[in-house]
């Protein structure tokens, strides 16, 4: 698999993992999935949309 884009990784403060720029996310089943521009990324463990963010980070009140 070549991932032909250059990409940014900046994990937030208190919140997701954020990607910026495309990606290819692969699931447990081995599906890909396409990503542009910006990807968030579930760092919490509390999101019912992992791998991504859902914003429940905000509710459990993650820090770090
Ligand atoms: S980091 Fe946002 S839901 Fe986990």
């Amino acid at each position: 698999m070549t991932v032909e884009a250059e990409t940014i990784v900046e994990p937030t403060p208190n919140g997701p993992l954020m990607v910026y720029g495309n990606v290819l996310v692969k699931d447990s089943k081995g599906t890909l999935t396409k990503k542009s521009n910006a990807t968030a990324f579930c760092r919490c463990g509390a999101s019912n949309n992992k791998p991504f963010c859902d914003g429940s980070h905000r509710k459990i009140g993650f820090q770090g």
